[in-house]
């Protein structure tokens, strides 16, 4: 196994999108960042230095950081942030992973510009469980804002209204061809007539749930979240943020350019969203001439509706394990967790500046009505580690406090959540069931709920109030597909199972960051077991401090 050792220098730097140049920050002036290429087992050294004027911390999205929790990076979860001038060597091993992941930014809205694919092939000697494909590309599904975005996110804050959807999705940084000033800097994926190749894709986006099309082109995908999956053919992928899938697509069609697009599956009904199509192009090597002029058009796929909640459930629905899996069937921690957004009433005498949410409100976000807060004065795992009091409590709730019909709206009164740092304790070795219940408090949504420092099989997921005299039945205890991140279907619910074999505070969120700064999030604080390979590694020395 080989160490690989990088520098990132997070720094400010002009990017011209959309016909407008403004300072992005970047890791090493690119955007997106650069990509890591590892083989399953190597270990990798990352010395991250901020020459920004924001905090920064890298999180290795996906990696599951066996006993290397310091290295995880969500800000005030595992550590304090990089100051700007500071620095910090984050240090990991990739462990029984392969297939696509991705690093970015773990501070405010950072990583709408911060983040990179994780490429990690076989171990060293193994090959692919699939045909060798000819080429590989990585496909980054981004947001773009013609504005900073932290000060976006910072307007919001303030005035507790929602913060203004993107300008433009991108396909590794570029909008495509049907915006505005960007069609000369569309991304073109060259092939050649009859080769098959590995795409890996990536939904960077901050905001949004995407689905993704290659015109005429069979997706036949493979894994997702850095594990095999059986493979299975689709025309139509749906990726909510922080999802990978690869897929391998065969140039079987007449040498042509074919648009890759991608929009958005917007599932909350009535709420603003980023209605634009981003495009890169696949183009045949041995395309006729005139296809390559200027106005023939490529292509275009026949993209699903905003809301064809159809389309996307039927996509996620269809992963498995390759083979039978080993699901733990003792439970130790049977839990049930409501995921949604709400709104707060304002205090009386607030000023009326402050709460721009809908009838003078604020939005919120939470699980099981606890609005998840951040600490300040350090970060959670070094509280844990050093038995700090004070920082946060352990007494996350197993269940809602009040049961409803999760699919009706909610009188905000029986729902205001309350802000907490409180974490849920496991200890080592033991199994967690978790059901994750969307609520339609104000709003029911479809939320992409990542859990860091683990993989988890996804057991069932499916609409209305989770039933388990009717939903038991439904758990695939077989070959269910092992992932980071889980869509909530809109209005439903998933369950996912675990066995917390990870020392550490893990932090569990929804990854529309949106909802994260409304609270959509808790940690889970997992025990070290009792051998030296069941223990929290000690604190790297330059861990910053707060
Ligand atoms: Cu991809 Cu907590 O993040």
């Amino acid at each position: 196994a080989k160490v690989h050792y990088h520098d990132f220098v997070v720094q400010a730097t002009p990017v011209k999108r959309l016909c407008k140049t403004q300072n992005a920050i970047t890791v090493n002036g690119m955007f997106p960042g650069p990509t890591l290429e590892v083989n399953n087992g190597d270990t990798l050294v990352v010395n991250v230095v901020n020459r920004a004027q924001y905090n920064v911390t890298i999180h290795w999205h996906g990696v599951r950081q066996i006993r290397t929790g310091w290295a995880d990076g969500p800000e005030f979860v595992t550590q304090c942030p990089i100051r700007p001038g500071g620095s910090y060597t984050y240090r990991f091993t990739i462990r029984g992973q392969e297939g696509t992941l991705w690093w970015h930014a773990h501070s405010s809205w950072l990583r709408a510009t911060v983040y990179g694919a994780l490429i990690i092939r076989p171990k060293q000697g193994d090959s692919y469980p699939f045909q060798k494909p000819k080429r590989e590309t990585a496909l980054l599904l981004g947001e773009w804002w013609n504005a900073d975005p932290i000060a976006v996110i910072r307007q919001a804050t303030r005035t507790g209204a929602a913060p203004n959807v993107s300008d433009a999705y991108t396909i590794n940084g570029q909008p495509g061809d049907l915006y505005n000033c960007s069609s000369k800097d569309t991304l073109i994926v060259p092939v050649d007539s009859g080769e098959t190749n590995l795409v890996r894709v990536v939904n960077a986006a901050l905001n949004q749930q995407l689905f993704l099309k290659i015109a005429n082109h069979k997706l036949t995908v493979v894994a997702a979240d850095a594990s095999y999956v059986k493979p299975f053919t689709t025309s139509v992928l749906m990726l909510g943020p922080g999802q990978t899938t690869d897929i391998l697509i065969t140039a079987d069609q007449p040498p042509a350019r074919y648009y890759i697009a991608a929009r958005a599956y917007a599932s909350a009904q009535g709420a603003p969203f980023d209605n634009t199509t981003t495009t890169a192009i696949l183009e045949y090597k041995s395309a006729p001439c005139p296809a390559k002029g200027a106005n023939v058009k490529p292509v275009m796929p026949r993209m699903p509706a905003f809301n064809d909640t159809a389309t996307a459930t039927a996509f996620t629905t269809s992963f498995r394990s390759p083979g039978r899996v080993e699901v733990p069937t003792k439970i130790d921690h049977n839990l049930f967790f409501t995921v949604g957004l709400g709104l707060n009433n304002c205090p009386p005498g607030a000023s009326s500046s402050t709460c721009q949410g809908p009838n003078g409100t604020r939005f919120t976000a939470s699980m099981n009505n606890v609005s998840f807060v951040l600490p300040s004065t350090l970060s959670l795992l070094q509280a844990h580690q050093q038995r700090m009091p004070g920082v946060f409590t352990t007494d996350f709730p197993a269940s809602p406090p009040v049961r409803f019909d999760y699919t009706g709206n909610v009188s905000r009164s029986l729902w205001q959540p309350v802000p907490g740092t409180k974490l849920y304790k496991v200890r080592y070795g033991e199994t967690v069931q978790l059901v994750l219940q969307g609520t339609s408090i104000f709003t029911a949504e479809n939320h992409p709920i990542h859990l860091h420092g683990y993989d988890f099989y996804i057991l069932a997921e499916g609409f209305g109030n989770f039933n388990p005299s009717r939903d038991l039945g439904k758990f695939n205890l077989i070959d269910p597909p092992l992932r980071n991140t889980a869509s909530v279907p809109v209005g439903g619910w998933t369950v996912i199972r675990f066995l917390a074999d990870n020392p550490g505070v893990w932090l569990m969120h929804c990854h529309l960051d949106v909802h994260i700064g409304w609270g959509l999030a808790t940690a889970f604080l997992v025990d070290n077991g009792v051998g030296e390979l069941e223990t929290l590694e000690a604190p790297p020395p330059d861990l910053p401090a707060c």
